[in-house]
């Protein structure tokens, strides 16, 4: 008798024990779930930014980045080159902490209700909007080493979103 509720106690515990480390097993599972954030736009430009080249080569006449434009003398075009990335990495970089969330009332991308009345000024607009500032968002932004021309990309990725 006194063997038999022994034994009986011994596999109520073991059984607890084995559920308890299933239990655990699943926890773990859960809680570092291994998301995969190579492909996330924000990251991968910042990445991009992160790695990019810190000088452009330019040959006799051309312009190589930014820098160069703004400290040529006599220079009246203050414009930077663009940047070379996509309207995705130019949101993604610059616009996408406003837009993304819709921080300070920011229409937020992809979102037709608060483009809707925005698009109706038309694309001009909106971009000349997006270049000189407008309400809480500054020009370009806050990115004014983007160009004209960055800024455009940036606009038509955005708007493409809601079209
Ligand atoms: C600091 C936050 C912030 C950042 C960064 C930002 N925006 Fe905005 N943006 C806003 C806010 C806020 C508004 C709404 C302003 C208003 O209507 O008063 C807005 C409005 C706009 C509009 C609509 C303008 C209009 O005339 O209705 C466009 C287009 C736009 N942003 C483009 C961009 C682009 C392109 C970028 C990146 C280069 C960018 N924004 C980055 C905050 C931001």
């Amino acid at each position: 008798m006194e063997d038999k509720q022994f034994a009986t106690q011994l596999m109520i515990i073991i059984g607890v024990l084995v559920g308890l480390t299933v239990l655990i097993l699943i926890l773990a599972n859960v809680l570092i779930s291994d998301t995969d954030y190579s492909e996330d736009v924000i990251v991968k430009g910042r990445i991009e930014d992160r790695i990019k080249p810190v000088a452009r080569l330019a040959l006799a006449g051309e312009v190589a980045n930014a820098a160069d434009t703004a400290s040529s003398e006599g220079d009246d075009s203050n414009e930077p080159a663009a940047s070379g990335l996509s309207g995705e990495q130019l949101y993604a970089q610059a616009c996408s902490a406003c837009h993304a969330t819709g921080v300070l009332n920011a229409p937020k991308f992809g979102d037709k209700a608060s483009w809707g009345p925005r698009m109706a000024k038309g694309a001009d607009k909106l971009l000349a909007s997006a270049i000189n500032g407008i309400g809480a968002m500054p020009a370009k932004g806050g990115r004014v080493d983007f160009s004209d021309a960055d800024i455009q990309l940036a606009v038509d990725y955005m708007l493409g979103s809601v079209q």
